[in-house]
């Protein structure tokens, strides 16, 4: 009997697996063993600063952003309603014919970030439309550093599955597009010794905007 439930437990553990991992695989997700890191944030974090038009200068592949180009984070907020940040992803996805863009659409995605506790206002729940409901109500979201006018730094986790699993999502941001951070290399070190892996951005093409 004991037996049967372990057995019948494995196999559920497995299969969620599988579902994960191919879920994974056909949205281009960062998932990699492990659990989801715990990073500082950027200290005494002024959200009215914040808001705002950022450009996606690098980022690790999200299901949302794949093969788009020219894409922007808009961060907005109602006045009486601090708690909540309203996310919005922009860009263009190309239609390309031997290399060259014969169709070109805009898209957009929203989503919705919380300010779960008031004294950390640079860690949210983030939830996008569409998404599956990993972590509802946990902190899954960090703003890791931003001096507000050049640079932000922002980094998401979640963990899909009892299993130490976790898909993760990573965005260097600028105000300006296509204008390198003059401290990349030391933001990347830092986002290193907090144990995020910045193998995985990729630089986000903004040309012809
Ligand atoms: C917010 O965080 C502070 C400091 O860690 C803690 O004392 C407080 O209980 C938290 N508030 C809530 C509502 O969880």
């Amino acid at each position: 009997m004991m037996m049967m439930r372990m057995m019948m437990q494995t196999i559920v553990v497995l299969v969620t697996v599988c579902l994960v991992a191919s879920w994974a695989q056909q949205q281009y997700v960062i998932m990699t063993p492990g659990v989801c890191p715990d990073p500082p944030t950027q200290s005494n974090f002024d959200i009215k600063r914040f808001l705002g038009i950022w450009n996606v200068y690098e980022c690790f592949d999200t299901p949302y952003i794949f093969g788009m180009t020219c894409v922007q984070m808009v961060f907005t907020q109602e006045d009486d309603q601090t708690q909540y940040i309203r996310m919005q992803i922009r860009g263009l996805r190309d239609v390309e014919f031997f290399g060259h863009s014969i169709w070109r659409s805009s898209v957009e995605y929203d989503g919705v970030g919380t300010v779960i506790n008031s004294t950390y206002p640079a860690e949210w729940s983030v939830l996008f439309g569409g998404q599956p409901e990993f972590d509802r109500d946990n902190v899954n979201y960090y703003v890791l550093s931003t001096d507000y006018d050049s640079f932000a730094v922002v980094y998401g986790c979640v963990r899909p599955s009892p299993i130490a699993i976790k898909i993760e999502t990573a965005m260097i941001l600028t105000r300006e597009p296509n204008v390198k951070p003059k401290t990349l290399d030391f933001l990347k070190y830092n986002m290193k010794s907090w144990g995020i892996d910045t193998k995985y951005f990729n630089k986000i093409s903004a040309f012809n905007c």
